[in-house]
């Protein structure tokens, strides 16, 4: 089993690199740089092209400054894990041709991670003792994913969203309060003056089921944006009223899967699971029934060592890919198995 692995993260745009040495068996963070490419804030949202350039302008000098952080040269890392998708593909090229280049020059092991198996990783970089079985959350800019976990590696998709994701939500009603990209943080800072009574919008989907829809809950944003008589007033009433919607249904559903499998231990990932609203929301609900087990915000936000501790437990199972590895848009989520308990009924809550 490799004793260091090189993590490598490029699927947006963050550009990052981490360490991961073995101490006595387990994985500790040595090194860890995120480097957020600011160019995209003046378009209010990621221009692809731009972000696969700004990859491949700072990887080489991210990766060396993640070394040199952990104190270790090239020589000592004994594999690379490397995003391979979903993700934007001009972006991921960037990271697994660099990766691939590496561990081929260097004869070392080399991993294509999936990126959202890379958010379920994260807490475990803190909390080597976090152990299924649990339910997982995992809810990023492009996916919104209820997980069964029985075992790591193996995954039942409860359910997902059938439109937008929870943190692309965020982003475009963040634009249409004229907020800035990306738009999950800014609202997070500005709800928190919102009166919560002043607005009130749907809960799509709550109430049934583990599906998500978030589309219908920015169009009703967009209508009370419109009616607004001034937005400079209403506006932190209006991220107050949209983010206790989207928290909801997802705390709503996350609880409901606790229930019915009865596991002991919830998971939070992905770059929403970074809102301590979130985080605070879940905690609270699910107080009595399950443990709430999340990273703190930086390793949730697109990072490196979540890949490198993903690529970790890929690499323990004897998991390596080989040269033909290529960067993939889109991308299955390995380990997925059939669900075997039936959805639960509509309110079906109670025990
Ligand atoms: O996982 P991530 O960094 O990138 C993707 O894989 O997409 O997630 C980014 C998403 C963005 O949509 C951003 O608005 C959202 O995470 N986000 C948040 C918060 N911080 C980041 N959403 C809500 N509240 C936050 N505090
Ligand atoms: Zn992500």
């Amino acid at each position: 089993m490799a004793e260091v692995v090189l993590g490598i993260e490029t699927s947006c745009d963050e550009t990052s690199a981490a360490v991961l040495v073995g101490e006595r068996g387990r994985p500790e963070l040595a090194g860890l740089v995120i480097l957020s490419q600011d160019v995209h804030r003046v378009f209010g949202g990621v221009v692809p092209e731009l972000a696969s350039r700004a990859h491949l302008a700072a990887l080489p000098a991210v990766v060396d400054r993640a070394l040199a952080e952990a104190g270790l040269s090239w020589s000592a890392v004994d594999a690379v894990a490397v995003t391979q998708g979903p993700g934007l593909v001009g972006a991921l090229l960037v990271g697994v041709m660099f990766a691939k280049g590496l561990a081929y020059a260097g004869d070392r092991a080399l991993i294509g991670v999936h990126h959202m198996e890379g958010h379920l990783f994260a807490p475990l970089v803190e909390d080597p003792d976090l152990a299924p079985p649990f339910v997982a959350l995992l809810v990023s800019g492009g996916h919104t994913l209820l997980l069964d976990v029985p075992a790591w590696g193996r995954y039942r998709l409860l359910g997902a969203t059938r439109d937008d994701a929870a943190g692309e939500a965020f982003d475009k009603v963040a634009t249409l309060l004229g907020l800035g990209y990306p738009g999950g943080p800014a609202i997070e800072r500005l709800a928190q003056a919102g009166d919560p009574a002043r607005f009130s919008f749907p809960r799509p989907m709550r109430d049934e089921g583990y599906e998500f829809s978030f589309s219908g809950l920015k169009t009703a944003v967009l209508h009370a944006v419109r009616a607004s008589a001034d937005l400079e007033r209403d506006r932190p009433h209006l991220a107050r009223a949209f983010q206790d919607a989207v928290l909801d249904v997802l705390v709503t559903k996350l609880e409901r899967a606790v229930r019915a499998t009865g596991y002991p231990t919830a998971v939070l990932g992905g770059g929403v699971a970074s809102s301590r609203t979130l985080a605070a929301l879940a905690a609270q609900r699910l107080s009595g029934l399950a443990r709430v087990a999340v990273a703190r915000p930086r390793l949730n936000v697109d990072n490196a060592a979540m890949i490198a501790r993903a690529g970790w437990f890929r690499l323990a199972q004897g998991e390596r890919s080989d040269w033909t590895l290529d960067a993939r848009a889109d991308l299955p989520l390995p380990g997925l198995e059939p669900v075997p308990h039936p959805s639960p009924a509509p309110n079906s809550e109670s025990p």
